[in-house]
């Protein structure tokens, strides 16, 4: 399911001798993420209205399906044919001896039309991404595919997105739409947080209270937690709230991912961030309750306890969760456990007596190790937060580094494989915005996560040696849920730097430059708009102290967008620029000792605006 990273170049043929990118005359083909390696030439092949493809076995036929959907949107429609010849598009087993793994892919556009040659579904599902960005956003006169011959491979094995259904829900829509956003650009891994303090959202059968009681709680908390003292400043909405998935509906939304290539991790949260069970399972907890589902959001004290019923508890639920999903990985959370009340229960002293510990921490390790032991006795790897660590891991268990990369490292060099997703970079639920808390921008949870930061990131850590590298799977970009209450701004959060996360996951680190990848991306904000994509516009580039130019007493800004066809309008007196403002149409000069607040907006193509640049010229 999680093919080994690729150190070599595709032993194809089909490049050999060629330079791993091929300069090519005018603009770039805009492929996000982009290819290992990709010859243009003159020409370009017309697809008729009416298309033709050849899909040669079941692998080739489910991505012919799909290219069937992908394609309506243009206004073309797709017949298959069982005649190679007379196809526009061949969907083709790769030759016996071609190397590069399930994912990998070969796309040649010439006159003869488009073929698709991969050795599994996921590449030729993965060619027909590439060959749709070549294309049109949407329906044109004219489809024409530039003559091109694309050979490609991914980074990494796991290229990971995850969602965070429990702080808010999300409708089973979505989920489906963040399926596809992670299938467009190549990413194959979605992670779905079914279950923390304030919901949980996956049916058990066994357990009708999860989805009666856990799955909803009472009130939500009113605006940035993090700005309020003390919970006494706390107000909430009043409005009750919640939601979860039937297990029929868990079904559709595994095969939907399947025929994208998606793996699901499914998530269940244990011990912490469990007090959603609490509310409807009290006699889990060490100290008698009531519980109630979380109102309000960070790190609660009230965690199961880790005793026999607990232990009969989750086996069941992830009985249930393991037949649901077919996937090789279950999380278990493990985060964020406060030892507080096991610290204060008489049943966990008898368990550190009985295994001999005097660390508290360590009963986790042996909670983890025996839920870890239950989920082999399924067939399932676990994965866990890395605070897993602390308790003491054996080498089978899967560490997903949040806090930084510091887990991520100790795991590689204990022997465990890792998924990097340090908060610093790869957390999208931070802001894009450098001003903190601006008003320009929804609330949201407190940090500054650029686009350029996220696509700066290298999973391989140079701590680890080559041999310990080969246990890092790949990167996963997090999306917690918190202040993200509709799916239009879980857009916007993820939209565009989920287009850096791909490819950071995808193309090899020798290969990414984030000044060649930023046209590449702005020519995908055609296929956002076409998608109905409510990505944040980026504001103009170029307004900040180390853009700017002294000349004869003015600052000078060259200022740009980073979106095809957008304008910039500005002001120089701090009034929120918009439509009716100054156009920019040349470099900006401003008297320097005026002090003026410059402020720009992109304004794109579709009538959106960024929020503002701006500076404090001086
Ligand atoms: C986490 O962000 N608590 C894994």
């Amino acid at each position: 399911m999680f093919p080994a990273r690729f150190g070599t170049l595709l032993a194809t043929g089909l490049l050999l001798g060629a330079p791993a990118i091929a300069q090519q005359a005018g603009p770039p083909l805009g492929l996000v993420p982009l290819p290992r390696a990709v010859q243009t030439s003159a020409g370009t092949y017309a697809l008729p209205q009416q298309v033709s493809v050849y899909a040669a076995g079941p692998a080739a036929q489910n991505v012919a399906e799909l290219l069937k959907g992908f394609l309506a949107p243009l206004g073309k429609t797709v017949a298959l044919t069982t005649n190679r010849q007379a196809a526009q598009i061949r969907l083709l087993p790769a030759a016996a001896g071609a190397s590069g793994g399930p994912e990998a892919y070969q796309l040649v556009v010439d006159k003869s039309g488009v073929s698709i040659t991969a050795a599994g579904g996921a590449g030729l599902f993965y060619g027909t991404q590439t060959l749709l960005q070549l294309l049109p956003a949407k329906a044109a006169a004219a489809a024409r595919v530039p003559y091109v011959r694309i050979a490609d491979a991914p980074a990494f094995g796991w290229r990971g997105g995850m969602l965070d259904v429990s702080r808010h829900f999300f409708p089973v829509s979505f989920v489906k739409k963040y399926i596809d956003f992670l299938a467009a650009y190549k990413l194959n891994t979605f992670h779905w947080h079914l279950t923390d303090d304030q919901g949980w959202r996956i049916e058990i059968k066994k357990y009708p209270k999860l989805t009666q009681v856990s799955a909803f709680r009472k009130q939500t908390l009113i605006g940035a937690q993090q700005t309020f003292k003390t919970p006494a400043d706390f107000k909430y909405d009043g409005t009750p709230t919640g939601g979860f998935y039937t297990q029929d509906q868990v079904r559709e939304v595994v095969a939907y991912a399947q025929k994208r290539y998606v793996t699901i991790v499914p998530e269940i949260e244990m011990p912490g961030h469990s007090v959603a069970v609490l509310a409807a399972y009290p006699e889990l907890a060490c100290k008698p309750g009531p519980y109630e589902t979380w109102t309000m959001w960070g790190v609660i004290d009230d965690i199961v306890c880790p005793t026999e019923p607990t232990f009969k508890f989750f086996e069941d639920v992830l009985t249930e969760v393991c037949g649901l999903f077919p996937g090789p990985y279950v999380h278990i959370g493990g985060d964020e456990a406060p030892k507080t009340r096991w610290k204060e229960s008489a049943a966990v002293q008898e368990i550190m007596k009985k295994e001999g510990y005097t660390d508290v921490e360590k009963v986790q390790g042996w909670f983890n190790r025996r839920i870890e032991a239950f989920l082999a006795g399924k067939g399932k790897k676990m994965v866990g937060w890395d605070e897993i660590l602390e308790g003491g891991i054996d080498n089978k268990a899967t560490v997903m580094s949040w806090r930084g990369e510091k887990g991520g490292i100790e795991a590689a060099q204990h022997g465990n494989d890792v998924v990097m997703t340090p908060a610093g970079y790869l957390y999208l639920d931070a802001g894009q915005n450098p001003r903190p808390h601006s008003p320009d921008e929804p609330l949201m949870i407190s940090g500054y996560l650029p686009l350029e930061k996220v696509y700066g990131y290298n999973p391989l850590p140079k701590e680890l040696t080559p041999a310990q590298q080969k246990h890092v799977l790949g990167p996963q970009a997090n999306l917690w849920t918190e202040y993200i209450t509709t799916p239009a701004k879980a857009e916007y959060m993820l939209f565009p730097r989920l287009l850096a996360v791909a490819e950071v996951a995808w193309t090899p680190a020798a290969q990414k430059n984030y000044a060649a990848f930023l046209p590449r991306m702005g020519q995908q904000f055609a296929y956002l708009d076409a998608h109905n994509i409510n990505y944040r516009v980026p504001e103009p580039v170029g307004l900040d102290s180390l853009s700017m130019r002294q000349q004869g007493g003015q600052a000078v800004f060259t200022l740009r967008s980073l979106v095809p066809g957008a304008r910039i309008h500005y002001t120089l007196d701090g009034h929120m620029p918009d439509e009716t403002t100054e156009l920019y149409t040349k470099p900006l000069a401003v008297p320097q000792g005026a002090r003026l607040r410059v402020r720009a907006v992109t304004i794109a193509p579709n009538g959106r605006k960024s929020p503002p640049a701006e500076l404090l010229v001086r």
